[in-house]
């Protein structure tokens, strides 16, 4: 098992700058997993600490030991691919075992792992199958064999479901989790899918564009997002955002002008006030619901009946698109007129930079006592 740590690492290919200078420290065991849209450098930094790209500036140490430029053979990672690289020329149990052949390991013993690997992956009747006989998701569970049997002190996992269908990715994923618990190594898990993450996540680096914007359990991100990014990245059908129209001083805070006349009481320092400009109001589809004096007045457009719920489509007296997902099967049909209204608890508010103004900044573990 091992401790991962990335220190102001920067990748550039050309001139190009990839990563903007990633800190990130995971801790030993622990599943940690990197989500953030396509093409925005998750699979270099993934491939930056297997090895497979040199570090351009920074620092990568496992365990405590400089790997910054250490060879990828030592630095005792296993990296699963989006694409299962298989050896089409042989068996399952030949995949499994070609990396501990290729290091010379003796028979028996490849024998013995590829078997314990197998029964694990529950591989053991496809041993002598090649991989054209075999589903995409048990050709999957090979490439992940191949990676356990070399008995990595870390894994690092490449988009490794993408290439399965729903169902199939929704079994691997609790498979995965299955594997991390029993295995104990530590774990680093790039996605695209922001379902994977949260489910998949002991901790999950939310990145954009080269940069990391936000570290924490999924359920902290969800609630207490740093920043409009990660507010709107986390969340299905994704949080709405909506321009407010004023921003006045009250006894407790500021209040907030909604489209259609409406405020809401935010709570934040009275300098604010004034300044509207910019100034955008977080609120999470589930967060809101009908009700007669809603301060959201709402023409619908479009309505979806999930059986479970109720998605709403439809604009403010603006024009500002909202959507909202209600509970069970609302009874609301397009060309209707709607009042919702939702927790002031739960809103969020947004500056023109998309800073998170209502964001809690975490309580480091441990210091909390000494701060009460
Ligand atoms: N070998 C390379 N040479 C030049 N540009 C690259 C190379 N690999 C990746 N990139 C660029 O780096 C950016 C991040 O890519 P990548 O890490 O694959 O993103 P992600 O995995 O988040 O989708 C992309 O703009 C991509 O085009
Ligand atoms: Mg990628």
């Amino acid at each position: 098992m091992a401790t991962v740590e990335i220190r102001s690492l920067k990748k550039s290919f050309g001139a190009a700058t990839i990563l903007q200078g990633a800190d990130l420290r995971m801790e030993e065991g622990e599943f940690v997993v990197l989500v953030g849209p396509s093409g925005c450098g998750k699979s270099t930094l993934l491939r930056c600490i297997a090895g497979l790209e040199p570090i351009t500036s920074g620092n990568l140490v496992i365990d405590g030991e400089d790997m910054t430029t250490a060879d990828p053979v030592k630095r005792g990672i296993a990296m699963v691919f989006q694409s299962y690289a298989l050896y089409p020329h042989m068996t399952v149990g030949e995949n499994i075992g070609f990396g501990l052949k290729i290091a010379n390991t003796p028979k028996a013993e490849i024998k013995s792992r590829v078997a314990e690997v197998a029964r694990l992956l529950k591989l053991d009747s496809m041993l002598d199958r090649k991989p054209k006989a075999l589903s995409g998701g048990q050709r999957q569970r090979v490439a992940i064999g191949r990676a356990l049997a070399r008995k990595p002190r870390i894994f690092l996992f490449d988009e490794p479901l993408s290439n399965l269908d729903a169902s199939l990715r929704a079994e691997m994923r609790v498979e995965l989790a299955k594997l991390h618990s029993s295995l104990g190594n530590t774990m680093v898990y790039v996605t695209h899918d922001q379902v994977e993450a949260m489910t998949l996540a002991d901790r999950m680096v939310v990145m954009s564009a080269g940069k990391i914007e936000q570290v924490g359990a999924p359920l902290e991100l969800f609630n207490n997002p740093a920043n409009r990014f990660v507010a709107g990245f986390l969340g299905q059908p994704p949080m709405n955002f909506i321009k407010v129209t004023s921003a006045r001083a009250t006894a407790s805070g500021i209040a907030l002008g909604l489209p259609g006349g409406d405020t809401v009481e935010v709570g934040l320092p009275a300098p604010l006030a004034g300044n509207a400009e910019g100034l955008e109001l977080g609120v999470r589809p589930e967060d809101m619901s009908i009700a007669p004096e809603g301060r959201l007045k709402l023409e619908v457009e479009v309505v979806e009946q999930l059986g479970g719920e109720t998605i709403v489509y439809g604009r403010l007296a603006d024009g500002q698109l909202v959507t909202a997902k209600l509970a069970g099967q609302a009874e609301i049909a397009g060309g209707d007129r709607l009042a919702l209204d939702f927790s002031e608890e739960r809103l969020h508010v947004f500056d023109a930079k998309g800073a998170n103004l209502r964001y809690r900044t975490p309580v480091p573990h441990g210091k909390a006592k000494a701060l009460s």
